[in-house]
């Protein structure tokens, strides 16, 4: 477990995204999955942009941070992280290799990072949009 912790180090000093190939990776994964492993793509339940499906209970992991999903997906396929009725992260999880889940944890860090500032653009051009709108209005 010691180094796992310095592993989980190392990933939050240098940031996940240091290296391109791991995001890469991470998104193929994510995106269409593994034939030859048995893994499926993420997405498949999770969103193409990991936005999840509340009403199928499959939760959004768009903006979880890197290291919140690597002991995720660690605790499930050692069974520390119980699932639902048919308990299929524990399977996928059991699945996926270290490197895997470095990959996608990479990938949803990306989006993490690029989340808020899409976010906040929608903010900004609303805002100007209102004060366009509210200049009209007075004019
Ligand atoms: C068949 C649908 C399905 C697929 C495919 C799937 N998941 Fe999940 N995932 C779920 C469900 C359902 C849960 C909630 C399970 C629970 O009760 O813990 C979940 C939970 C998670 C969580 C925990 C989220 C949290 O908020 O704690 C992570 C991380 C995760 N999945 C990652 C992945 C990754 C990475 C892949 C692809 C390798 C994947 N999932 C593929 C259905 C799926």
């Amino acid at each position: 477990m010691a180094d796992l912790g310095a592993y989980f180090d190392s990933l939050t000093n240098t940031g996940l995204e240091a290296d391109p190939s791991y995001w890469q990776a991470g998104e193929k994964l994510y995106r269409g999955g593994d034939q030859v492993r048995a893994i499926p793509a993420c997405m498949a339940c999770h969103g193409p942009t990991g936005r999840g499906n509340e009403p199928a209970k499959f939760p959004a992991l768009r903006g979880q941070q890197s290291v919140y999903v690597m002991k995720q997906l660690n605790d499930y396929a050692s069974g520390a992280r119980p699932t639902g009725p048919n308990g299929i992260m524990q399977t996928i999880a059991k699945r996926l290799s270290p490197d895997d889940i470095r990959n996608l944890a990479s990938y949803l860090q990306v989006y993490a990072d690029h989340a808020p500032s899409t976010a906040g653009l929608v903010r900004r051009i609303g805002a100007r949009a209102d004060r366009l709108r509210q200049t009209a209005i007075r004019e």
